[in-house]
């Protein structure tokens, strides 16, 4: 838990909801009077608003089956196409020339597609992976730059029932070969590569190593070409997307699949071993995007420009950029590119062009271009803004200050979005026209969510801090960790008997029922937003032929919220390359987001009696900070000074 964050308890600052402007949800009264809806009528209440809000082949005849719990089902019975509810009921309606994705690259180039021409080119894709032999269940890996063809390829995936599963491109071959290992994937769908920096940040090749090796269910590889960088063709296995999509009909009937068929597999990390597939179905995790546009964020379809910056390789891409924006018929900006290039305007300069009105961030990206200066905002014309959001990590008192005042103009409620890749959608979060907010916290469940924050024994805490826990099922809930489903019960359900779902976060909730977020409570690191699990980067160091043992910790940093520390023991004595070669082969096994910042060396590892490595002990250390550990029971007392001594990266 940092200290930035901790600070966050004596904020007091309130900040009522702009007036003179009907949202949603329009005041608090109204919110209250939803959640007693929900209360005396929870089955009632989803079932109106599924009804409301999607477009079902066949209804479905039960809202919630929690005879099999923790594996709940949601609208059994029931029978839709995800892609028809986001694109064919939109043309249908009249909307075909409507936009549905503005795309701007980073040298500038921008592509508007109509909801009539994303509609035909999701059906020539999904011909084309029905014809590859991709059927209904199998999975498709999808590890692409920011740029349509992901989102058209997420879509037509859909359309024919089978299950995407999107890796982040910064992603390395490595970690891309286990999760197609995982996912038993038939399919992979690629691009050559994307701009990055002014550059070209390849793909393929990432592809054709993750390939190499025995990976053996791949049998095609799907190549958008993009960035026009040379690449390796694998004759019979590598298919060109447009050479193949040009000879396809426009046509591709949506196939009707049950309410809880499942839509996408998401890779995230926990805090013991592999990266865990979190496993998402299709009718209650649309619902849930959908709805939760239209209340966290006031998303107006028929006027609102909507951008949300995540890549779609992680949960708020794949809800927030394509799914919720598509299925309310309104337009998503995509941006393929980084945020300061070729300034730390660039962002500004984009919301400016378009006219965003909408626009949805991380806490590290405000934090930097805060950083960059008051200058870069202040050269654009923001006034088309009128709701800011923040998701990934909890947001200090001054990043969110700032965004309330230099980009917002005081004049955009600021919108902090708690949820995580297994809750599919936003959790917690002020509606913006309706939730006073206080800078630092994410405010109140949703309507129809139901949070606690509890102590060991599950007993809700009404001062100080505690643990986040979720009291009743979700549509958008996680439905279990791709095949493993003693692992789903265990990191979820096991800690409180099955009865609250396990959040992994500390909270704290105050006078007013706020919820205040104090970083997580398990071994799970939150870098920059990005998920990163300590076991995973300590097995991606112990794998370097150097190492003997690695522990790793997070430490408090002022960009990235947390920063990774390294605390390593050597088969060897170090060179003076070894830090930054363990630094290269920690991004070659997981990426570049999991390098460490900071490495040190020792002979052993402080470890407690029955040989549990001392992490707080680490993280005080990592931290600077003095040790609040016992350490007399250590037996070599000199290896704590020895790693108080900082490494050079
Ligand atoms: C973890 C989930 C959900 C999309 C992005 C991350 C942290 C997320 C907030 C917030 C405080 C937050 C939590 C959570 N987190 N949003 N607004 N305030 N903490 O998804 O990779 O699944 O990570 O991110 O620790 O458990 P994820």
């Amino acid at each position: 838990m940092s200290e930035t964050i901790m600070s966050t308890l004596e904020e007091n600052r309130s900040f009522n909801p702009p007036q003179g402007h009907k949202g949603h949800i329009s005041s608090l009264d109204e919110y209250f009077s939803i959640h007693e809806q929900f209360k005396s009528d929870f089955d009632g209440t989803w079932r109106t608003l599924a009804h409301e809000h999607l477009s079902w082949s066949e209804p479905f005849t039960r809202v919630l089956d929690r005879s099999k719990a923790p594996f709940f089902r949601w609208f059994d019975g029931g029978k839709l196409n995800l892609s028809e509810n986001c694109l064919d009921r939109h043309v249908e309606a009249g909307l075909g020339d409507r936009t549905a994705i503005i795309w701007e690259a980073e040298a500038g180039e921008v592509r508007r597609i109509s909801y009539q021409e994303l509609l035909d080119d999701v059906c020539k894709a999904a011909n084309v992976i029905k014809e590859i032999g991709v059927e209904a269940g199998d999975r498709v890996i999808i590890y692409m730059p920011m740029i349509p063809e992901a989102a058209i390829a997420m879509l037509a995936c859909a359309r024919i029932g089978a299950i995407h599963s999107v890796v982040f491109g910064a992603f390395s071959p490595q970690a891309l070969h286990d999760r197609i290992q995982d996912a038993e994937a038939k399919l992979v769908i690629t691009a050559d590569g994307g701009g990055r920096r002014g550059g070209i940040h390849a793909m393929k090749p990432g592809v054709d190593e993750a390939l190499s090796g025995t990976c053996l269910s791949v049998q095609h590889v799907l190549v958008v070409r993009h960035a026009g960088n040379a690449i390796e063709w694998n004759a019979g296995r590598d298919i060109d997307w447009h050479q193949a999509l040009k000879f396809q009909p426009a046509v591709c009937p949506p196939l009707a699949v049950d309410s809880e068929h499942p839509l996408f597999i998401l890779y995230t990390s926990g805090s013991t071993g592999k990266p865990k597939g979190i496993l998402h179905s299709t009718a209650g995790y649309l619902l849930w995007a959908s709805l939760t546009m239209r209340w966290s964020f006031d998303f107006r379809p028929e006027s609102d420009l909507f951008w949300c910056t995540a890549d779609i390789g992680w949960i708020t891409g794949h809800t927030y950029s394509v799914y919720g924006p598509l299925a309310n018929g309104g337009t998503t900006v995509m941006y393929e590119g980084v945020p300061t290039y070729p300034d730390p305007g660039r962002l500004w300069k984009i919301c400016a062009d378009h006219g965003v009105t909408i626009f949805y961030t991380a806490p590290t990206a405000i934090r930097a271009l805060k950083k960059a200066g008051d200058e870069w905002p202040n050269k654009h014309d923001l006034s088309s803004l009128r709701v800011l959001g923040t998701v990934g990590e909890p947001i200090n008192p001054e990043a969110w200050m700032w965004y309330h005042d230099v980009i917002g103009k005081t004049r955009c409620p600021i919108v902090d979005t708690w949820w995580q890749t297994e809750t599919g959608g936003h959790m917690i979060a002020p509606l913006p026209f309706a939730t006073p907010t206080k800078p630092g916290s994410a405010t109140l469940a949703l309507p129809g969510i139901d949070v606690e924050v509890v102590d060991e024994h599950g007993k809700p805490v009404s001062e100080g801090g505690g643990m986040l826990v979720i009291r009743q099922p979700w549509p958008a809930m996680l439905r279990g960790i791709w095949g493993d489903d003693q692992r789903y019960i265990d990191t979820y359900w096991k800690k409180f008997d099955g009865r609250y779902y396990f959040a992994g976060d500390g909270a704290r909730k105050d006078k007013d029922g706020y919820i205040w977020f104090m970083g997580r409570v398990d071994d799970v690191l939150n870098v920059s937003g990005h998920r990163l699990g300590t076991m995973e980067i300590e097995s991606a160091l112990a794998s370097h032929p150097a190492v003997a043992e690695a522990a790793v910790v997070g430490r408090p940093d002022e960009l990235k919220g947390e920063a990774i520390c390294a605390f390593v023991v050597l088969k060897c004595k170090p060179g003076d390359k070894l830090i930054a070669e363990l630094r290269v082969h920690v991004a070659r096994e997981i990426g570049p987001i999991a390098k460490p910042d900071d490495i040190r060396f020792a002979n052993s590892l402080p470890k407690t009696r029955s040989g549990k490595i001392m992490r707080r002990l680490l993280r005080d250390i990592a931290a600077g900070r003095d040790i609040t550990s016992d350490i007399s029971t250590l037996e070599d007392q000199s290896v704590v000074l020895q790693l108080q001594q900082p490494g050079k990266a």
